[in-house]
């Protein structure tokens, strides 16, 4: 959270950005609503990522004003004794500017009848596009407020700009501040996978019937324990074929002796998630082919790592584990090379794809699919065409994303064997995704989610403790 010794690395990003709106703009930055459930239920409040990255504020109510000449005015809710004794306390327009480095702050009750007057005279509008039902109206309303009062001199903003633009840049790289959270928000989440990786170990050791949401109920215990305040997504806790279902929600399933379980759960911590796959015996021992398989996705998932530096590519992890997926998947038979022949055939025709459906990475921040563009913003005119082999599509590329030192990448392959005619039955109803967070450096990544273990012996040993 925010406090006055805090806020100027909040006032330096309003800085940054106000320099990027061009002469005459204004951006408009609302925070996100809070949802009803039922009656007098809300859904669990979570502020809007670009509005929290530019203020450090997590209340509901909020928009913040930036003027490309480095003014910023908030508008938040207003104190109110009846119900912040109901919903608790507001920190209100008259402490803001203080406690946030604000020049001005309002009641977000006066927004729509401050904005024209904000709006007046000014060139160009940026706002996040299409991030916020009903924004584009609003912002409709304000201008033509402004319009009404052109036969009296006033100018209204000839453009509107799309704010997420210069924004999701600014979040691609990930201050050291940001880097520290995620860390932290790493090694919370680490320990939730230890507590339930040796929780299934251990009932099962006593015969008890275990459930996916005994692990999952470990998972929260840790995030809290550790200060989170939240899963920063809805938790997968997928006992036996359950983790071929790659949406797969912790539910009531039985987790087997003999079985794999697989975890893809992390936390969110003060704006930072964190996300992180384990698979891993639901006895604390791996059976052969469980095994061989797992191997194999640590073998991609260690190519991967190792093409993921500042200068290389954003797709560079993803064909460094495509490439040890085919050879393996042929070595393994779940593949016939009579048919479908050389690792570099197995490649060309997306022959891995019953076994390998995902990419290997997303960028992750304040959001778990965090923002910013996935090709390289000069080189958008460079396209290249090829015919997709499974769907016969014609497919536009562009060279994806150079990486640089402080971007925050996922490395997650993984293999999901659905049983089916001519796959090995040893295999099937097995999937596994091992899943670590890297931060970019100058020479290579930083795995930051290693607080768990990714070693087959490791994991075994962890369990037996
Ligand atoms: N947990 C979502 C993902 O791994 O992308
Ligand atoms: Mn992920
Ligand atoms: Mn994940």
């Amino acid at each position: 959270m925010n406090s006055p010794s805090s806020h100027s690395l909040y006032a330096q990003r309003r800085a940054r950005l106000a320099a990027q709106l061009g002469a005459g703009g204004i951006a408009i930055v609302p925070t996100a609503p809070e949802y009803p459930r039922n009656r007098d239920t809300d859904f669990l409040y979570r502020h809007d990522s670009y509005f929290y990255y530019l203020t450090g504020f997590a209340e509901a109510g909020a928009c913040l004003v930036i003027t490309a000449e480095g003014q910023s005015t908030l508008f938040c809710r207003p104190k109110d004794l009846e119900r912040e004794i109901w919903d608790g306390y507001r920190l209100g327009p008259e402490a803001a500017p203080g406690v946030l480095g604000m020049d001005a702050a309002h009641s977000s009750a006066v927004l729509d009848a401050q904005l024209p007057r904000l709006l007046e005279n000014r060139q160009s509008v940026w706002y996040p596009h299409a991030i916020h039902n009903g924004l584009a109206e609003r912002v409709e309303g304000w201008l033509n407020a402004v319009r009404a009062r052109v036969r009296y001199g006033a100018q209204c903003p000839a453009v509107q700009q799309d704010l997420c633009g210069p924004l999701d840049e600014m979040r691609l790289i990930k201050d050291a501040h940001e880097q520290d959270i995620m860390r932290r928000a790493s090694q919370i989440s680490a320990q939730g996978h230890i507590r339930a990786m040796q929780r299934s170990a251990r009932m099962l050791r006593a015969g008890e019937d275990v459930r996916e949401y005994h692990l999952d109920a470990e998972l929260l215990h840790a995030f809290r324990d550790g200060g989170s305040q939240y899963p920063a997504y809805g938790s997968i806790v997928a006992a036996g074929a359950n983790a071929c279902v790659l949406h797969y929600r912790a539910d009531a399933a039985p987790v087997r002796d003999g079985e794999l379980v697989l975890i893809d759960a992390g936390c969110e911590l003060d704006g930072y998630a964190s996300d992180i796959t384990r698979t891993f015996p639901a006895n604390g021992r791996f059976t052969g082919p469980q095994r061989a398989l797992y191997d194999l996705v640590l073998a991609s998932q260690v190519a991967a790592v190792d093409a993921t530096r500042a200068g290389a590519r954003f797709n560079d992890p993803h064909d460094a584990t495509i490439t040890v997926l085919a050879q393996g998947l042929l070595d393994l038979g779940l593949l016939d090379a009579n048919k479908v022949g050389t690792v570099q055939d197995v490649i060309d025709k997306r022959a891995y794809f019953p076994f390998y459906m995902h990419r290997t990475s997303h960028w992750l921040g304040m959001d778990v699919h965090d923002c910013g563009s996935y090709v390289e913003p000069g080189e958008t005119d460079r396209t290249t065409e090829r015919k997709d082999p499974l769907s016969g599509e014609t497919i536009l590329n562009r060279p994806s994303r150079v990486l640089q030192p402080g971007m925050v990448l996922t490395i997650e392959p993984g293999l999901y064997v659905r049983a089916a005619e001519g796959v090995p039955a040893q295999f099937h109803g097995i999937g596994i995704r091992i899943e670590d967070d890297a931060i970019v450096t100058a020479t290579g990544c930083e795995l930051i989610t290693r607080g768990v273990p990714v070693d087959a012996d490791e994991i075994e040993a962890l369990m037996r403790a």
